[in-house]
């Protein structure tokens, strides 16, 4: 069903709707907030919230006492601390195909210069389908066990962890300090009792074993982790005191010794070929092993090896998760809803009478943009053969594991003779502002910029978020609502920062909502002190500016240095051209896209006022500069010529974890070039411009122990 445009609604059926939504919102906040155990996923509930302050916006009369939008939860991590990782806990790149895995065995043999009669070793065992876990011990004794996070910070999760039959409490004859990860999950038998209890009980069931365990695991109330049996398998480890082994295999065999459970299906390989068919064998035994699982890990058995390859920027080079294919089913799209995003993005979003999905209810579906509906790519081609997507369609839902699931295809013969090709909207549905598309650019942008509501939510929603300012206590949901709040009204991220500031009574009013006593308010406003202090790189990051993601953010605050220099930079640029301009554009990562975006964002006068009241409010820590402790920090390194003791990916990669640039030329700007033997005109170039040039053990030399 499509919803009526709030311009066309009546008094009356605005009243009603306000009251449905009220009794949705308000069911779904105590599931939520009740059991861990969402009976809306995060994009309806956002979906509902909008339209219902959409609604009271036009109707303010309306608003009911018990308006959605007066309500404020805690969040669900509220009561958990958070554990850094002592080491980073990665996630794993993805194989789809069989070439994939030839390519990523054969990528490793490259990596490692290997000859092709070198043997090479691989482990094989289940990937499962639960949530890792990482659990320290120390002298033995199990003394923190937190949860992946964002990799970097996870839940303390210790009490509950106690509770899983699998986790040992105490280590006989192991490191000193021992790290030990894997995976918790429950058993398809568990997962049916604990849905058949909780229907018993009136209480939320779950979609998925993945989602049950999470939910279990992160309870609050260890009792409660303990009365739903997990289970563990351990298949990794974090820092040591001392190495469990020498291999992968004889690693996991050690913790199956100190008491762990590992997974009986963890075979050793030395080639592709058997890889594959043990893929295969596992993929047979799916249905019958008992747990979920959703693809075979392979992992690089010699462990000298691992240390070498080492990691990209969040997954090892070392392993690969190959993946079991993705699973379709067909199902009606009732509605297509377009929400609109921090930048103004308009994307389409299938609503779907719900339909299980290899094992998962889809009642939504990703539609990409304007052009995928109308049945073509970005560059004008057919796909689906042409074939557009209608409401009242039947479609094929497509989904592969995490991935956000899509509509793969449409079945035109079964096409209601009364459909119509969809209109995609020409302005933003939320504040009506124009929504243009530029040229080569496949979204459509609402224009309205900071008026639109949804785009000022989702940006405060991004500034709050873990890699951005990450307040203890204010999420997505919370800020939210604050903003939706006339009391509080945060409207820009500059508005958290004077939240207590701006009105003496805000502790007061932040108290008496639901779900806040004063005990969280005083917390949150803490929280917010404790974030005052803070680097170059995250308050960029948090921004939210356009093709500014994490990692440039970083690389243009090493580059300035100081928030202040930054800004006089931004502003010296805006002509796009000079000194300045140039500099930004010098800036390795920096393209035109991103240097434009950058400028044209800070020459906003709207938007670098409100840049200007949120740093205010800040103390902006300056940028490290990099480890000058390496002397290869900063420094621009030329290989050429053939390395005998490591491939070219290898010394490139070892290179830029000790902070150096490697470029494939030579120029005034090279510090080092590292010539192997046949070395040509780089060498010849090298000399010419008087540049340092070593060979390859001097290379090794300078940078050995590093
Ligand atoms: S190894 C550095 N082995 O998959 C590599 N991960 O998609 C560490 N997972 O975050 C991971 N089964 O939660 C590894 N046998 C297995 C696994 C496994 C499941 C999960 C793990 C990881 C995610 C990556």
């Amino acid at each position: 069903m499509t919803q009526t445009d709030i311009k066309d609604l009546t008094l009356d059926a605005a009243r009603s709707e306000l009251a449905d939504l009220a009794n949705k919102l308000s069911n779904a906040n105590s599931k939520y907030h009740g059991d861990d155990a969402p009976n809306l996923d995060d994009a309806t509930y956002d979906a509902l919230k909008r339209r219902n302050t959409a609604i009271e916006d036009r109707f303010p009369q309306l608003k009911r006492k018990d308006s959605p939008s007066d309500q404020i939860g805690t969040s669900a991590q509220d009561g958990f601390g958070k554990i850094t990782h002592a080491q980073r806990m990665m996630s794993l790149g993805n194989a789809f195909t069989e070439e994939d895995v030839t390519d990523f065995v054969q990528g490793i043999r490259k990596f490692l210069g290997l000859a092709p009669e070198t043997p090479l070793a691989f482990t094989a065992e289940p990937k499962i389908d639960g949530l890792s876990l990482s659990l320290r011990y120390e002298n033995g004794k199990l003394i923190h066990a937190a949860t992946r996070g964002d990799g970097t910070t996870g839940e303390d999760v210790l009490a509950n962890a106690l509770t899983i039959g699998d986790v040992p409490h105490k280590l006989q004859n192991a490191p000193d300090l021992l790290e030990v990860r894997g995976e918790v999950y429950m058993s398809h038998e568990h997962f049916e009792a604990l849905n058949t209890r909780q229907t018993e009980r009136g209480g939320k069931t779950f979609a998925n074993p993945r989602n049950a365990a999470a939910g279990s695991l992160r309870q609050l109330d260890a009792e409660i982790t303990k009365s739903r049996p997990l289970r563990f398998f351990a298949y990794a480890w974090g820092v040591l005191s001392e190495p469990l082994a020498d291999t992968q295999s004889a690693s996991i065999e050690r913790l199956s010794a100190l008491g762990f459970q590992t997974n009986s299906l963890t075979k050793r390989f030395e080639n592709a070929i058997e890889l594959v068919e043990h893929y295969k064998s596992i993929e047979q035994q799916r249905a019958d092993l008992g747990y979920d699982i959703d693809g075979v890990v392979y992992k690089v058995d010699d462990l000298a090896y691992q240390t070498r390859l080492g990691f990209r920027a969040t997954t090892p080079r070392w392993a690969i998760a190959h993946k079991f294919p993705a699973e379709l089913a067909w199902t009606h799209l009732e509605a297509i809803d377009i929400q609109v995003g921090r930048t103004g993005a308009l994307s389409p979003v299938a609503r779907l009478t719900p339909v299980t999905v290899g094992g998962v209810v889809v009642s939504n579906a990703t539609l990409h943009n304007e052009d995928y509906i109308r049945g073509r790519d970005n560059t004008g081609d057919d796909i689906r053969e042409g074939r557009d997507i209608r409401i009242g369609d039947w479609v094929q839902i497509y989904r592969a594991g995490d991935v956000i699931p899509k509509i793969k295809d449409v079945d035109l013969s079964k096409r209601p003779k009364d459909s119509v090709a969809f209109d995609f909207p020409k302005t933003c549905p939320e504040c009506q502002s124009a929504a243009s598309r530029e040229e080569g650019d496949a979204v459509r942008r609402c224009s309205g910029g900071l008026i639109c509501p949804a785009q000022a939510v989702e940006r405060l929603k991004h500034f709050v978020s873990r890699g951005a300012v990450d307040i203890e206590g204010l999420g997505a949901k919370q800020v939210e609502m604050f903003y939706h709040d006339p009391m509080l009204s945060i409207r820009e991220p500059s508005d958290i920062f004077t939240l207590k500031r701006r009105d003496a009574a805000q502790l007061t009013k932040l108290k008496n909502r639901d779900g806040w006593g004063s005990k969280s308010a005083e917390k949150l406003f803490d929280a917010i002190d404790e974030r005052r202090n803070i680097s170059f790189a995250r308050v960029l990051y948090a921004l939210g500016l356009r093709h500014v993601g994490s990692q440039s953010a970083s690389l243009i605050a090493r580059h300035y240095g100081s928030w202040s220099k930054f800004i006089d930079a931004m502003e010296n640029a805006k002509g796009m051209e000079g000194a300045q301009w140039d500099e930004l554009m010098s800036i390795d990562g920096v393209g035109t896209v991103m240097a434009t975006s950058l400028v044209t964002s800070f020459k906003q006068e709207s938007e670098r006022a409100s840049i200007q009241r949120l740093t205010d409010e800040l103390n902006i820590e300056d940028a490290q500069a990099p480890d000058q402790t390496s002397p290869a920090a900063g420094k621009i390194v030329v290989f050429t010529g053939t390395l005998e003791k490591m491939s070219r990916a290898e010394a490139k990669a070892r290179a830029e974890t000790l902070g150096a640039k490697v470029s494939g030329s030579v120029s005034a700007k090279t510090d080092i070039l590292v010539a192997g033997p046949g070395a040509g005109s780089k060498a010849k170039k090298a000399a010419d411009l008087g540049i340092k040039t070593l060979d390859e053990d001097e290379w090794l030399e300078l940078i050995a122990g590093l």
